[in-house]
């Protein structure tokens, strides 16, 4: 098939490329290169050896979008597109909710369009809000704490409704857990501008020496350390959930959970990476920072009955890719 990528030179994106590319799928990716490279775009064919049309477009920019539609016979939209930062999103609430609302509206109004009937978007565990661990698909959603988590929930609903209407229209919702490591050529990886809003940027950082020490928000949580829990899923396991979900898609709205199933907390992360690198990453504990839940983990079973997707690199595998990314990155 031949994929749109939006956000293709971004994190998840620039893996997923790779993963389609190595699947046998054509993409062409469409990012305005406002968190990403375009020499991400280079790495992507250095690894594949693969060719990739590249449009620096921006997807509220509706006259471009249709450019693309028009210029390829789109089968199917990849949708990574977006801000992502939970905490700039309470600080800019007009622009998350534009451009992640707009964005989404405008693409999926061109797949009408153009008879385009695949369509897979990044949506996050966030939704769940506080409910109880492990999360499953089936369960209500409940209000998120920040207009980051809203935007999801409403491109989920927006999807959702636009499918209805136009049965033809399939949509995989794919909601991911906590994405980290990178690619094993250690080429692509995450690379956040400014202080890390993740943990395991920040813990690469700190192990190269570009931070003093991770700051551990809280260690009084119900937890098996006190540590908040969260569920890592190696971004090429990610990548090639989403592969699967696109060659699998078919009519209707399908939501999948995309995590490993597992709870790792933040002193187990630290203790890890410092295990598989043979590095040291000191820590100081600090408090709780608002909006944090004690757990999130995902019950993570209806992707494997129903795609057979199941991830699957360990947590040493997520550090080590991790850390060869940063060492190598400037
Ligand atoms: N990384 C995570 O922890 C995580 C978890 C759950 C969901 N997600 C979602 O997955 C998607 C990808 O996340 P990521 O971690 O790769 O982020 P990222 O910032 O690395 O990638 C997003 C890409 O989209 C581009 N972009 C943003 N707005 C755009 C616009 N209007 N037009 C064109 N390009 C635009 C950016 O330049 C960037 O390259 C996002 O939608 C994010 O909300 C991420």
């Amino acid at each position: 098939m031949n994929i749109l990528v939006t956000g293709g030179a971004g994190y998840i994106g620039s893996h997923t490329c790779v993963a389609l590319l190595e699947a046998g799928h054509t993409v062409v990716v469409a990012d305005n290169l406002g968190n990403s490279k375009a020499e991400t775009i280079d790495k992507i064919k250095q690894i594949t050896n693969k060719e990739i049309t590249f449009y620096q477009i921006d997807v509220t920019d509706e006259p471009a979008v249709e450019r693309v539609f028009f210029s390829h016979d789109v089968d199917g939209v990849i949708h990574f597109a977006g801000f992502k930062a939970v905490g700039e999103s309470v600080e800019k609430p007009l622009a998350y909710y534009y451009n992640n609302i707009v964005g989404t509206m405008i693409l999926a109004k061109a797949c009408q369009k153009y008879g385009v009937h695949r369509f897979v978007f990044s949506s996050s565990a966030t939704v769940y809000g506080e409910n109880e661990v492990p999360f499953v698909e089936t369960m209500q959603l409940l209000p998120t704490t920040n207009p980051y988590g809203e935007t999801k929930s409403m491109s989920e609903r927006i999807l959702t409704d636009a499918a209805r209407a136009n049965p033809a229209f399939s949509v995989a919702l794919l909601r991911y857990f906590n994405p980290v490591g990178a690619h094993e050529s250690g080429l692509i990886g995450e690379a956040p501008s400014g202080i890390p809003n993740n943990l395991m940027p920040y813990v690469t950082q700190v192990a190269k020496g570009k931070l003093e020490q991770l700051r551990v928000f809280g260690n009084d949580y119900p937890t098996v350390d006190g540590t908040g829990v969260r569920d890592y899923i190696h971004v090429m396991d990610l990548a090639e959930g989403h592969v699967v979900a696109l060659n699998n898609l078919t009519e209707g709205v399908h939501i999948y959970n995309l995590g490993t199933g597992q709870g790792t907390s933040v002193l187990q992360l630290v203790k890890a990476f410092e295990e598989a690198n043979g590095v040291k990453v000191p820590y100081e504990i600090v408090g709780r920072r608002p909006g944090d839940i004690a757990e999130c983990y995902a019950d993570a079973s209806k992707a494997k009955r129903e795609l057979g997707w199941t991830a699957k690199r360990d947590v040493i595998a997520m550090c080590r890719d991790a850390w060869r990314f940063e060492k190598g990155y400037k």
